[in-house]
């Protein structure tokens, strides 16, 4: 399916649109399925998304029927600074009715391996058929200004055939040892949002949408979700470097 594109002034505009997006693809999925299944990502850029589902958006989602996923984690204990998982729970997860027993965090206290395993025979448990991992009804995305997305970074292995990895990578000061899902989960989902913020990830945003594939230098390349929708959220400044002809391809009215 062709990505789309929506390009936003700001990143208060840009995380309304996806708190927008999730409260929708909730109650859809809740429709057809009883239960929605999301994943999180980490970084800076959810956290205002975080704060909106919080609270402008909190009285929107049947938070009783929403399960909680991570696409990557540091393995770093729940309770530290670095842990996508302390971040979502403090700005999220600690002001919504959702159930313990529903947020399905990688332990970032075990080993890379440890929580790689673990957390793939949990993915299990919520297999869709044909696959050994659930079919998310929404995944949300970063990029890095390398290129590399969730815990996916440039020079990892293109073809894997694991639905989670240890991985060890060093970008900016964030803790190298972590895990991640791979693209297998990523491609088999309903909806996969990237937000992307910022000059400084304006070139490679551009060479990620352009028409020279290398997913291999840029990891954000790797997903492409094969029966679900694709939706990049950037902000004028990471937009800043695309050419007219793919914002005119990729951007609806
Ligand atoms: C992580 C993320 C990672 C993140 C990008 C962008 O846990 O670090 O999953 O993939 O999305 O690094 O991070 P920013 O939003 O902070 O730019």
């Amino acid at each position: 399916m062709k990505p789309k594109l929506r390009i936003f002034d700001d990143l208060e505009k840009l995380s309304i649109y996806a708190a927008n997006l999730f409260s929708e693809q909730a109650a859809q999925s809740i429709l057809e399925r009883d239960q929605f299944l999301v994943a999180l990502n980490g970084g800076g850029t959810p956290t205002r998304l975080f704060q909106l589902l919080a609270t402008d958006f909190r009285d929107k989602v049947d938070w009783n029927k929403v399960h909680v996923f991570w696409g990557d984690e540091r393995c770093v204990p729940p309770d530290d600074a670095g842990s996508s998982y302390s971040q979502a729970r403090d700005v999220l997860l600690s002001h919504v009715q959702i159930q313990d027993s529903n947020i399905h965090r990688i332990k970032g206290e075990l080993t890379p391996v440890e929580a790689a395993e673990e957390y793939s025979l949990l993915l299990k448990e919520y297999a869709s058929p044909p696959f050994d991992w659930p079919r998310f009804d929404l995944v949300y995305l970063g990029m890095g200004e390398d290129g590399h997305t969730a815990s996916l970074f440039p020079g990892s292995p293109v073809n894997v055939s694991d639905a989670a990895l240890p991985v060890t990578a060093h970008y900016q000061d964030r803790p190298a040892n972590r895990v991640t899902l791979t693209q297998l989960v990523f491609n088999s989902a309903h909806m996969v949002v990237f937000m992307a913020t910022g000059a400084k990830k304006a070139i490679t945003l551009a060479e990620v949408l352009s028409d020279r594939y290398n997913p291999e230098l840029y990891p954000a390349q790797r997903i492409d979700p094969k029966a679900g929708e694709l939706i990049w959220l950037v902000d004028d400044d990471a937009a800043g470097k695309l050419p007219k002809k793919i914002t005119r391809k990729y951007c609806e009215g």
